[in-house]
C-alpha cells in the first residue's frame, strides 16, 4: 500500500506539477532541494513512517492497558500451561520457570504470587483450560475470595481420581486417625488417657520422655491427638525440669496444664476440631497417573501461579464422605506466628523452631461425585459484615459445628461432581506476597445424608516468609541438580521423595 501511494504522488509530481494551482505556492516557498522527486519521496517516507509508528505505539499502549487490566480473561489450555501464562502475566510472574532448572536464580529476584480478581459477588469470567472447552468461573464471595468453576473436571476424569484413590487403599491404614473418631464421632478426638499419651510420645519405652521424643513427635504431623500448641507446653514443661527427661508423674502434670492452656486460649478451633471421613494421598509428580499430572497442569492455568510452586505443593488430598460424615469449619493454613515454622519448608529452616504448622496459599477443591442429601460445603462467615471468633460460638450456638448448625452458614455449596471452588486461604500482604490467614476462609463439611461425597483438595503451599519460601526452593533445586547430575535423563521437577512424610 506504502508502494501504491508513493507511485501516485511520484506521477503527481511528474505530470503537472507546473500547472497545479495548488501545488505551485507551496513549492515555490521551499527550497530548491525540494524541486526533484526523490527528495518529495524522502518526504512523504518520512511522513509515512511517522505515521506508523503513531499507530504502533497506540495498538501497543492499548494492548498494554488490556492486558493489565483484566489479568488476561483466557487462560491457556493443559498442554502450553505455564509459558503462555507467563507470557500474559509478564508483569506478575516474570520470572516464571520455563523450564525447571533456572527459575531459583532469578527467584530472588522477583517472584510474586498472582491473584485473581474476584470483582463483585455474581461476576462470571472465562478461561480456556482445556483444548475443546471454555469454563466459566464464577465469583462466589470476596470475603474469603472464592471462585466456583463448574465442569472442571469431566465425568471420566473424576471416576478416574476415585478409583485411584480406592486403589491407593483408602480404606486402609491411612485412616487410623479419622477411623478412631468414628468409633466415637460424638466426642473428641482426644480422648486416650494420659497414660496412652505418655505411652505414644515415649518412642524407645524406656519410661522416661526425652526432648528429642517430643520433638520428633511434632516433627510427625501426625499431631491428630495432640495439638501443637500441646506439644509446645509439654516441651516447656520437660525443659524446666531439671533432669531433662519426664517421667510418667512429672508428664501427668505437664499434660494436665498443657490441656487446660490449649482449651482457654484457642478454644474450640483447635482443641476439639471433629471430623469424620477418610482420606488419601495421591502424588502428581513424575510417573503419576496422567490425569493427575493434567489436573495439576490445569490448576496451574487456573490459578496462574508459577509451574514450579504449584509442583511443589503437597500430594492432592481425596475424601471419602459416607453417610453422617462431615468436618467441623477450620481453616485449611495457619496464621504466621514467630513460633511456628511451614512444614513444606521445614528442610530449609531451623531444626529448632519446633511448631509445624500448614501454610496454604490456596485450596482448590473438586467434588469427585454429588452427594444426594447434605454434604455441602459450608462457608460459615463468608462476606459477613464482621468477623469475631468469639461470636462464632455464642448462645449455645457453635457456628463451626457443622453437625448442628450447617443449616445457618453464610454460604453453602452443594457438591456437584466435576465442579471445583478455588479459596484463597491468605490475604495478600500488599506486595504481592502472600500476608496474613484470611479468617473468612473458615469452612466445613455438611454431614451427608444420602449417598457418598467424594471430593479433592490440592494446596499450594507458600511460606508467608519470603526468604524461608526461598531458601526452600532453592535447596530443592540443588537436590534436584544433584540427583539430575547422576541419571541425566531426569529432568522434570519431581518431589515425591520430600512429601513421603506428610
Ligand atoms: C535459627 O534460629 C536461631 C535462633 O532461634 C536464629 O538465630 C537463626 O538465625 C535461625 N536460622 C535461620 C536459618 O533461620
Ligand atoms: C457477622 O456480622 C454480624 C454483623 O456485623 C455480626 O454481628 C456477627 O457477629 C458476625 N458473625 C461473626 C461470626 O463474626
Amino acid at each position: 500500500m506504502e508502494e501504491d501511494l508513493m507511485q501516485q504522488e511520484e506521477s503527481n509530481d511528474s505530470g503537472d506539477s507546473s500547472s497545479s494551482p495548488l501545488n505551485s505556492p507551496l513549492r515555490s516557498t521551499r527550497l530548491p532541494l525540494q524541486r526533484s522527486n526523490v527528495c518529495s519521496r524522502a518526504y512523504f517516507v518520512v511522513v509515512m513512517v511517522f505515521f506508523h509508528v503513531y499507530i504502533l505505539n497506540v495498538i501497543a499502549l492499548l494492548l498494554y492497558v488490556h492486558y493489565n487490566n483484566g489479568p488476561g480473561e483466557l487462560v491457556s489450555g493443559d498442554r502450553a500451561s505455564s509459558a503462555s501464562v507467563s507470557e500474559i502475566e509478564s508483569p506478575l510472574t516474570h520470572s516464571a520457570p520455563p523450564s525447571g532448572e533456572s527459575y531459583v536464580e532469578d527467584y530472588s529476584q522477583s517472584f510474586s504470587l498472582p491473584r485473581i480478581e474476584g470483582i463483585r459477588v455474581g461476576h462470571i469470567q472465562h478461561l480456556s483450560l482445556v483444548s475443546d472447552r471454555t469454563h466459566e468461573m464464577k465469583t462466589l464471595s470476596l470475603k474469603p475470595l472464592l471462585f466456583e468453576i463448574p465442569g472442571f473436571l469431566s465425568e471420566e476424569e473424576c471416576r478416574v481420581v476415585v478409583q485411584l484413590a480406592q486403589l491407593k487403599g483408602l480404606m486402609g491404614k491411612q485412616t487410623t486417625a479419622s477411623s478412631q473418631g468414628q468409633e466415637e464421632s460424638n466426642q473428641p478426638l482426644l480422648s486416650l488417657s494420659t497414660e496412652e499419651v505418655f505411652s505414644l510420645l515415649d518412642l524407645n519405652q524406656d519410661g522416661l520422655l526425652q526432648k528429642h521424643e517430643i520433638v520428633s513427635h511434632s516433627r510427625s504431623r501426625d499431631g491428630t491427638w495432640l495439638s501443637p500448641d500441646n506439644l509446645r507446653q509439654i516441651l516447656t514443661g520437660l525443659e524446666a525440669c531439671p533432669t531433662g527427661m519426664l517421667n510418667l508423674e512429672e508428664f501427668r502434670r505437664v499434660y494436665y496444664v498443657s490441656q487446660r492452656s490449649g482449651q482457654e486460649r484457642s478454644g474450640k478451633l483447635q482443641t476439639q476440631f471433629k471430623q469424620r471421613n477418610k482420606h488419601t494421598w495421591l502424588y502428581q509428580g513424575l510417573g503419576s497417573h496422567h490425569v493427575l499430572h493434567t489436573l495439576r497442569n490445569r490448576v496451574t492455568s487456573l490459578t496462574r501461579l508459577p509451574s514450579a510452586l504449584v509442583e511443589l505443593g503437597e500430594p492432592l488430598q481425596v475424601i471419602r464422605y459416607e453417610h453422617g460424615d462431615f468436618s467441623d469449619a477450620h481453616h485449611d493454613s495457619s496464621p504466621a506466628h514467630s513460633e511456628t515454622t511451614c512444614a513444606h519448608t521445614r528442610l530449609a529452616g531451623n531444626t529448632s523452631s519446633l511448631r509445624e504448622v500448614s501454610c496454604r496459599y490456596l485450596t482448590v477443591l473438586f467434588y469427585l461425585s454429588s452427594a444426594e442429601e447434605g454434604g455441602e460445603t459450608t462457608f460459615p462467615v463468608a462476606d459477613n459484615r464482621t468477623y469475631n471468633e468469639q461470636a462464632l460460638v455464642q448462645d449455645g450456638v457453635d457456628l463451626t459445628d457443622t453437625q448442628e448448625t450447617c443449616g445457618r452458614g453464610n454460604l453453602r455449596l452443594k457438591p456437584t461432581a466435576g465442579t471445583a471452588l478455588l479459596w484463597y486461604n491468605h490475604l495478600s500482604d500488599g506486595r504481592g506476597w502472600m500476608g496474613e490467614l484470611d479468617e473468612y476462609s473458615l469452612h466445613g463439611d455438611c454431614p451427608v445424608k444420602h449417598g457418598v461425597k467424594w471430593v479433592a483438595n490440592s494446596w499450594v503451599n507458600v511460606d508467608p516468609d519470603y526468604q524461608q519460601q526461598a531458601r526452600y526452593q532453592r535447596l530443592v533445586a540443588q537436590r534436584h541438580r544433584a540427583k539430575s547430575g547422576m541419571e541425566e535423563y531426569y529432568q522434570p521437577l519431581s518431589h515425591s521423595d520430600l512429601h513421603q512424610d506428610l
